[in-house]
C-alpha cells in the first residue's frame, strides 16, 4: 500500500505511454525474467482482460486447428469451452478426471496445442510441468495455466510455449491484466495464423483487442494495446521485487510448501478436517482444499472465522462440497497459517459447544 500511495501523483492517473509508466513494465518484464530464469529468446508479453482474456487470445491466434486439454477443475474446464465455441477451430480433445485429482493431456494426433493448468484454483491439484512426450517433435506448443501457480510453484519455463498468469495471487497484485510468458514457436505460430487471417484465407476473425500481435507489439515497447490499470503495475512491480530480493522462486515456493504442510499435516491429525485431494503427489502447495466432516457445516466454520477477520476460506462455489479451501501464496506469512489453524480448531469448539 506504501508503494501505491507513492506511486501518487508521478505514476497514478498518468498516461501509460509515457516514461514514468512504461518504466515500470519495463521494471517487470526484467524482474519476471530473473524470477522465471527465462530461456533465451522468450519473451514477457501483457493484456487486458486477465488469464480469462488469454484464453481467447490463445484461441484466436495460437490453436492453429485443434487443441487437447486436461481437465480436473473449472478453470482447465473453462478454456476447453473457449476452443469448442471458437467456430473455426476443429472439436478440443479433452482428458478428464474426478476433481480432487490431476489429468494431464495424452499425445493426439492432429493436435497442435496441448493445454493445461499448473493449479486448479478450483479443488486445490496441482501438476508438474513437462511437455507432453512427443508434442514438440511432432509441432505442437504447450499452454500452461500458471494463474494460482505462478510465483508459489515450481517451473521449468522451456517446457512451456505459453505460460500464463494473472497478477492477483502470488504476484499480490490487482486483477484485470494477463502476463504471458511466450516461447519463439508461440510468436512464430501467432504470426502465421494472424497472417492468414488478414489475407483472408482462414476465414477467421481476429478482434484486435484478441490479436497475440498487437499485444505483443505493445509488449515489446512496454505499453499495453489499450489503457491498462495502472495501480495493477505498480503493486505488481513491487512484489516481484520483493520475490527476488528474498530469493526469488526458490525461496516463494519452499515457502508456500512450508505452508501447505502445515495445513494438510494439521488436517491428517485433526478429527474434523481432511485433504480433498487424497494422492500426495497432486496436493497443490498455493491452494490447499480441506473436507469437513459432515458433523460440522463448512460455512459455519467460514462465518465464524470472518467474524473474526479471517476471510476467504470457502470452498470453490461450484464444486458444492463441505470444504475450506485456504490461499498459502507467498504473500501469507507460514506463522500466520499455523495461527490460522489453531483459529479454525477454536472456532470448531465453539461451534461443538
Ligand atoms: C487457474 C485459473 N485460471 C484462470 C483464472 C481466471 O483469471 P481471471 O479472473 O484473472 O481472468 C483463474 C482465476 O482465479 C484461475 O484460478
Amino acid at each position: 500500500m506504501d508503494v501505491l500511495f507513492h506511486a501518487n501523483p508521478s505514476i497514478l492517473g498518468t498516461s501509460h505511454r509515457q516514461a514514468p509508466v512504461r518504466d515500470v513494465v519495463a521494471s517487470i518484464k526484467d524482474g519476471l525474467s530473473d524470477f522465471f530464469s527465462l530461456p533465451d529468446g522468450y519473451e514477457v508479453v501483457f493484456g487486458n482482460g486477465g488469464a480469462s482474456a488469454f484464453w481467447d487470445v490463445a484461441c484466436s491466434c495460437l490453436i492453429e486447428d485443434t487443441a487437447a486439454y486436461g481437465v480436473f477443475g473449472e478453470f482447465g474446464g473453462k478454456f476447453a469451452t473457449e476452443a469448442k465455441i471458437a467456430p473455426f477451430l476443429s472439436e478440443p480433445v479433452v482428458f478428464d478426471s474426478p476433481y480432487g485429482t490431476t489429468r494431464l493431456p495424452e499425445l493426439t494426433p492432429d493436435a497442435d496445442v496441448y493445454a493445461w493448468p499448473h493449479n486448479e484454483t478450483s479443488t486445490g491439484a496441482a501438476t508438474h510441468i513437462e511437455r507432453i512426450p512427443g508434442s514438440k517433435e511432432a509441432g505442437a506448443l504447450t499452454l500452461i495455466d500458471g494463474t494460482s501457480a505462478a510465483g508459489g510453484l515450481p517451473v521449468d519455463i522451456s517446457q512451456t510455449d505459453a505460460y500464463y498468469f494473472s497478477p492477483q495471487k502470488a504476484f499480490g497484485s490487482d486483477g484485470g491484466l494477463w502476463i504471458a510468458i511466450v516461447s519463439p514457436a508461440a510468436i512464430e505460430r501467432a504470426e502465421k495464423i494472424e497472417k492468414d487471417a488478414a489475407s483472408g484465407n482462414s476465414g477467421r476473425w481476429i478482434p484486435t483487442f484478441l490479436s497475440f500481435g498487437t499485444a505483443l507489439r505493445n509488449s515489446r515497447k512496454n505499453q499495453t494495446y489499450n489503457t491498462p490499470a495502472i495501480a495493477t503495475l505498480v503493486l505488481m512491480n513491487e512484489q516481484i521485487d520483493w520475490l527476488n530480493r528474498n530469493g526469488g522462486l526458490d525461496w516463494s515456493t519452499k515457502r508456500c510448501e512450508k505452508s501447505a504442510a502445515t495445513l494438510y499435516t494439521w488436517a491428517e491429525s485433526s478429527d474434523f478436517a481432511t485433504p480433498f485431494v487424497t494422492n500426495p503427489d497432486d496436493r497443490s502447495n498455493v491452494v490447499v482444499s480441506l473436507d469437513i466432516d459432515d458433523s460440522l457445516v463448512a460455512s459455519d466454520i467460514v462465518a465464524g472465522l470472518r467474524e473474526n477477520g479471517i476471510v476467504d476460506t470457502f470452498a470453490y462455489r461450484k464444486l458444492n462440497r463441505n470444504q475450506l479451501r485456504i490461499g498459502v501464496f507467498p504473500s501469507v506469512e507460514p506463522e500466520d497459517v499455523r495461527a490460522l489453524t489453531v483459529c479454525i480448531d477454536e472456532t470448531v469448539a465453539q461451534l461443538r459447544k
